[in-house]
């Protein structure tokens, strides 16, 4: 949620356009509002108002703002309705101070109001604006830049980053309490962001922060230093290898086709990074814990649940899965020094995750494990060992290749561990290892360009479907989970992923003619759900099916397009193939219904917010 970027050059005098440029690569953290300030002679520029970075530059003319300094912020609302007010950057109490945030300021109410008692005109209903006036009430105080920037995360509390300079100084300071913040340095010219994307347009010597650290940049170099007692701390300067055109659209109409075309390439790369990684430590973490939780957030939490009927399949398992936000109210009291958490996270920000590894961390509950993409973020850096996705950047909100990317990894490690602990005989772990190795990547493009046809059809039809199920069993329930998940995000569409048995127990009653079911198969388990599907088309409710062409599964259903199959191949690959047809399935129908499947609304990619 929410996208910083602070530069300061030597002597470029046109800031704007190359903030404009850093913030693009963060349009998927917040399209609510955008707004730069851009300092020239020590004079401050601010410009902001609501909508996405394309239509503010072209109301404002961000790009054209002067400057050798700036900050821009890309907003998705949470404190303070999306309004131009509180949009981002904020000034102090005069045009002097000027920053922006990312993240929540949970004591906002009460420090808000001691803020104005004490003389503080707080313009907006806005936590962020909260950070520039506490720099600016210690710069009151102690007369010094750096101790008002450090001073002032004691009266801050909550997850959060920020970046804040003043008019007449050519520096900025950043702070992490929380939030991601990554910062780059090159000849003239330092940067500070919320993400790697957005440093690379200017450098690839990249510097990693830890929580608790803050920075000051100057156009010469970026100094590191603890917050708690202003110590100068040594960070490496690293070099970035990560592929600037990741960013970029290849020639596809939107991110989320290109990042699903992605897939057979990631499933090919990830098996090496597998197999090269450190399977005795991951492996060892789970066969020694006393009990194994797996927690994860929105489609990260659908692929742990395909990951638990993999544990349990083939390496006879117990894996509990758990909803992040729900973990410590659910679980967190049966955590001990014997556990195992398996913390799932494409940013490896989501803070509901944050929250199990800090709680896990601070009392010594055991160990985590992180499943993570993003390089350089929280969860990888803090977890005590983590399995890389290997995914290089997904920009599009919707998780589409990191979704398939967390499944393989859990058919993976179940294999691993069965062939370890003797559930699977060797001959069939490695049969298996070998199908995801050699065959997984083939299949999973004929899956793209087999279905893809069928699903850009059907979504035609399914235009006025404001409502519908998708319905899964067995290795399948998290699938379908997924697929739900994707119409409902993207779509607007109310779409409830369910097990397809639990159907009938209520939810059957909302089936009238031709309301759309999606059943989501393995050829394992087509003849259980086949009854699910009698249940629904003997009252004339319209039977979609995703999995392997089956005789038996035919009658079910009415036109061709209403049949999504995927090639014939071992039924333990199923459940990793059927997502693809339920991904093309919601792209085609959000793109017919007008929608941008990358920036659906209210949503954001990264969320750091509790
Ligand atoms: O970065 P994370 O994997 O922790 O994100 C978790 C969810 O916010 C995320 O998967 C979300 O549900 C996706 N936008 C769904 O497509």
């Amino acid at each position: 949620m929410c996208g910083i970027t602070g530069i300061v050059s030597l002597d470029l005098d046109n800031i704007g356009d190359l903030l404009v440029t850093c913030g693009r690569k963060l349009t998927y953290r917040g399209y609510d509002s955008v707004g730069v300030a851009a300092v020239q002679n020590n004079v401050v520029d601010l410009r902001k108002d609501v909508g996405t970075i394309e239509e503010v530059n072209k109301r404002l003319g961000l790009s054209s703002m002067r400057g050798d300094r700036g900050i821009i912020q890309l907003r998705w609302a949470t404190y303070g309705a999306p309004t131009r007010t509180n949009a981002q950057p904020h000034f102090g109490c005069q045009e002097v101070f000027y920053g922006a945030h990312n993240g929540n300021i949970h004591n906002y109410y009460e420090y808000k109001q001691e803020l104005i008692e004490t003389g503080h005109i707080v313009r907006s209903e806005n936590d962020g604006e909260l950070c520039v006036h506490a720099v600016d009430k210690y710069y009151e105080q102690t007369g010094d830049m750096f101790e008002a920037v450090r001073l002032s995360t004691r009266d801050l509390k909550g997850a959060f980053a920020f970046a804040v300079g003043r008019a007449d100084a050519q520096e900025i300071y950043a702070v992490k309490m929380g939030s991601s913040l990554v910062a780059g340095v090159d000849k003239n010219i330092t940067i500070v962001s919320s993400d790697l994307p957005s440093i690379l347009p200017v450098t690839r010597n990249v510097i990693y922060l830890r929580d608790g650290e803050m920075l000051r940049l100057t156009p010469h170099d970026v100094k590191v230093f603890r917050i708690e007692d202003g110590k100068e701390l040594d960070r490496p300067v690293e070099l970035s290898n990560i592929d600037i055109n990741a960013a970029e659209k290849g020639g596809f109409p939107h991110f989320m086709l290109k990042e699903i075309n992605e897939q057979p390439k990631v499933a090919q790369d990830l098996l090496g990074i597998l197999d090269g990684g450190n399977i005795e430590k991951w492996a060892g973490l789970i066969e020694e814990a006393s009990r194994v939780y797996l927690v994860a957030c929105g489609s990260s939490y659908n692929a742990g649940m395909v990951g638990t009927y993999y544990f349990n399949r083939l390496a006879g398992l117990p894996i509990l899965p758990a909803i992040g936000g729900q973990f410590i109210p659910m679980y967190g009291a049966t955590l001990d020094d014997d556990s195992l958490c398996i913390l799932v996270s494409q940013s490896g920000e989501t803070k509901d995750i944050l929250n199990v590894l800090n709680l896990v961390r601070e009392n010594n509950l055991g160990k985590t494990l992180g499943v993570v993409n993003v390089i350089g973020s929280t969860l990888m850096f803090n977890a005590d060992s983590y399995i890389p996705m290997g995914c290089g950047y997904e920009v599009s909100v919707p998780a589409t290749k990191t979704y398939f990317s967390q499944t393989i990894i859990f058919a993976y490690l179940s294999a691993m561990l069965g062939k370890r602990n003797g559930t699977l005989d060797e001959s069939e772990a490695n049969r298996f290892l070998n199908l995801l190795r050699n065959d997984l990547p083939r299949l999973t493009r004929e899956t793209i360009d087999h279905t893809g046809i069928l699903a850009k059809m059907l979504a035609k039809t399914l235009m006025d479907a404001n409502d519908l199920y998708c319905l899964g069993y067995g290795l399948t329930d998290g699938v379908a989970r997924e697929g739900a998940l994707k119409i409902k995000e993207i779509c607007y569409n109310h779409c409830e992923g369910m097990y397809s048995s639990e159907f009938k127990h209520g939810p059957l009653s909302i089936v009238t003619n031709d309301y759309p079911v999606i059943f989501v198969t393995t050829t394992e388990d087509s003849w259980m759900v086949i009854n699910h599907i009698n249940e629904v088309s003997c009252r004339g409710g319209r039977t979609i099916i995703v999995g392997e062409q089956e005789e038996k599964l035919e009658p079910y259903v009415k036109k061709e397009i209403d049949y999504l199959t995927v090639p014939k191949t071992d039924v333990l690959l199923n459940p990793l193939l059927d997502v693809i047809p339920l991904q093309l399935l919601s792209y085609y129908l959000s793109v017919d219904l007008g929608i941008n499947p990358d920036q659906p609304r209210n949503l954001s990619k990264t969320l750091t917010v509790d």
